[in-house]
């Protein structure tokens, strides 16, 4: 069988949530309606929503799609047995201890992405439209007949080691290390690997759609900027054959039989589809006297929850920034939060951590959970010489960021790759406390 290929990337659109119009062959989309009796070229118009109908306007997020087959062309579908990638979040206890692990081995046999992901942990479910799942993939094939969605949430992927060619319904994004991408809920899509073996991790956002935050006094401009948000462009492949779709359901995964590509939407105009954004174009914001500001200043994207200014999750960065703050510990400080923190890194080194963090690995903080900087980290800091500025160059991290706890699967506690002795980093904090006499 003959893998088929979208036709060609065709470049991006930028701006966040916008109301997009794209085509891939000119005089598709119907002018000023969306249905049509008849569909130029004899396509099938088809609306795929991803809020109620009647959500109020500024949050209502739909598109229309031109397409060869509507999306309702396939076969039954029956379970797909990949049990590493799950949502069972609620069974059993878990514990409040610090956890790390180190980067997710590359496999050997040939793996693609949806049999590469591994579900680390998570919260909440799709029944229940809040929480998040989260989830590493090491992969080292391309999806080949195989295409994807999540009906449970839209993904968020972070890519660490190698680009990923993400060949969608609505066009094709290609996003490398320090770049995300994010898949609305139900877009369908094939995942290509130019760079062989690749790494990453994926937040699966049951909740409300992530946004950009607001910006308060920080002003008009500043943290994500909109216009650095790209949308693929409309881009099609007219392909028949055995095809598989598998789709991500309440939890489980299914597959189905398909007689064709899905990737056939030929024109596409609406405010519900994938984007990328590259986390190097981040306009960090930081003290410029003394004293951390709360690193909700690293926002890059949240999903609200229904209790205002607290999201269901967000996605923070720790980008290169400079440090010039004084009479000041400059790293982070140490902390307990009610949020609940699963760190990755993309890039470089972290600055709480002199060594145990590597690229690919990731950590997990839950709520109330006491962490901060290592024994090495404090200990240099504390006696830095604050008046030079200090620039953290070589640094990519990121957080999801939940208001409840984030719960280890079984298969992340027994992995391998756990660091069982994780909080040694902080068993070398001295006894520094000399009461006045
Ligand atoms: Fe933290």
């Amino acid at each position: 069988m003959t893998e088929p290929s979208t036709s060609r990337i065709a470049g991006y659109l930028s701006g966040f949530g916008n109301e997009f119009a794209t085509e891939a062959e000119p005089g598709t989309l119907p002018v000023g309606q969306n249905s049509p009796q008849r569909v130029a070229h004899g396509l099938y118009a088809e609306q795929l929503s991803g809020t109620a109908f009647t959500a109020p306007r500024s949050e209502n997020r739909r598109s229309w799609l031109y397409r060869i087959r509507p999306a309702a062309m396939h076969g039954s579908f029956e379970p797909f047995d990949q049990p590493r990638f799950h949502d069972d979040f609620l069974h059993g206890p878990v514990t409040p201890d610090q956890l790390r692990w180190n980067p997710s081995p590359l496999p050997e046999a040939p793996t693609d992405f949806v049999e590469g992901l591994f579900t680390v942990a998570g919260n909440g479910s799709a029944g229940a439209q809040q929480g998040v799942g989260i989830h590493v993939y090491a992969a080292n094939a391309s999806m080949r007949g195989r295409f994807f969605y999540s009906a449970d949430g839209e993904l968020l992927i972070v890519p660490q080691q190698g680009r990923l060619r993400i060949a969608t319904e609505m066009g094709v994004i290609e996003a490398e290390p320090q770049e995300i991408a994010v898949i609305p809920r139900g877009v369908r899509f094939r995942v290509e690997l130019p760079d062989g073996p690749s790494r990453g991790y994926v937040c699966e956002n049951f909740g409300a759609q992530l946004r950009l935050p607001d910006l308060g006094p920080i002003g008009a401009n500043g943290l994500a900027n909109p216009r650095d948000f790209l949308t693929p462009q409309a881009a099609y492949e007219d392909a028949e054959g055995e095809f598989e779709l598998v789709a991500k359901f309440q939890g489980h995964l299914w597959r189905a039989r398909l007689g064709h590509s899905p990737l056939d939407v030929v024109a596409w105009h609406g405010n519900y589809a994938p984007y990328k954004y590259d986390l190097r174009r981040f306009n960090a914001i930081g003290s410029i006297s003394f004293d951390h500001p709360d690193p909700s200043i690293f926002l890059v994207l949240t999903s609200p929850s229904d209790t205002p200014g607290v999201g269901n999750m967000d996605l923070a960065i720790f980008p290169p920034r400079w440090l010039v703050a004084q009479h000041t510990f400059r790293p982070p400080w140490f902390h307990r939060n009610v949020a609940s923190e699963f760190m990755g890194l993309v890039h470089g080194a972290y600055d709480a951590k002199a060594e145990g963090f590597a690229p690919g690995g990731c950590s997990l903080h839950n709520c109330m959970t006491g962490h901060g900087p290592d024994a090495a980290t404090f200990e240099k800091a504390s006696s830095a010489d604050l008046s030079k500025p200090d620039v953290i160059a070589d640094t990519m991290a990121f957080m999801f960021e939940t208001r409840a706890a984030i719960r280890p699967t079984r298969q992340a506690l027994d992995a391998g790759h756990r660091q069982r002795d994780y909080q040694a980093c902080w068993a070398g904090l001295k006894k520094h406390f000399a009461p006045p006499r």
